[in-house]
């Protein structure tokens, strides 16, 4: 019986993420370059923008926010460049973990902050697409992932913990450490809720060994945020 209430939770959940998806296809013009998010609501993204690449011959050309990414958008056909070719993105659709005010945003539950900031930060036009289950109206509550390199791992997580957070190193499911595309770990950094975003961005930025965190802030123009009764377009 709870397995089935979860199930049904959990296909909701996908309906709206869909919702959101479809509304950000709108926003997709013939010969735009485009960047592609990652997660479960970018996917949904993907596979839209994919068929319509396919079956409608839409001509844009793509950059990824990860190889999973890259990997479905080259199933469905669509076209890649690369930051040679292009030096910025028309519009990027990516997903997020938290959305706080001001389109603060949590991201890298799925480990791919690093080519996902890289990829928003080359966007004119950076759209998060997520259901409403992420609005929240102070950022932390989702531990915050945190991007490191391997050796300075201990000494980066000192720095964390004398911050106030409990950092975690991510595994996989069989207990291995997780290793970002980038070949680097990630440390999951829970316990606080964060009062002063940018002040702790500037903190992290500065700690040596730290390649980037989650902290998404400033970059993002637009929310689609797909709750019960609609489809809500948060602005800055
Ligand atoms: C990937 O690293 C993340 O930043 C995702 O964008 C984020 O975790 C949201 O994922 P879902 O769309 O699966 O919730």
């Amino acid at each position: 019986m709870e397995a089935m209430a979860g199930k049904s939770a959990q296909d909701e959940q996908t309906r709206l993420k869909q919702k959101a998806a479809e509304r950000a296809l709108e926003l997709v013009e013939p010969g735009m370059t485009v960047g592609l998010g990652s997660g479960s609501t970018a996917t949904l993204w993907i596979k839209l923008l994919g068929e319509k690449v396919r079956s409608q011959g839409l001509k844009i050309r793509a950059i990824a926010s990860s190889d999973d990414s890259e990997k479905l958008g080259r199933s469905y056909g669509i076209p890649f460049t690369n930051f040679d070719e292009v030096s910025s993105l028309d519009l990027t659709v990516d997903g997020a973990d938290e959305v706080a005010p001001g389109l603060a945003l949590i991201k890298g539950g799925g480990g791919k902050l690093l080519r996902e900031k890289i990829v928003a930060s080359a966007s004119k036009r950076f759209v998060i697409v997520a259901d409403g289950s992420k609005q929240v109206e102070k950022l932390g509550k989702f531990p915050l992932p945190v991007e490191v390199i391997q050796m300075a791992e201990p000494l980066v997580s000192r720095e964390l913990r004398e911050l106030g957070f409990t950092p975690t190193i991510r595994t996989n499911q069989d207990g291995s450490r997780y290793i970002t595309d980038e070949g680097n770990l990630i440390l999951d950094c829970s316990g606080m809720l964060i009062d002063d975003p940018r002040a702790l961005a500037a903190k992290l930025d500065a700690i040596v060994g730290v390649v980037e965190h989650g902290l998404f802030l400033g970059m993002a123009k637009m929310a689609l945020i797909a709750e019960e009764g609609g489809l809500v377009e948060r602005t800055t």
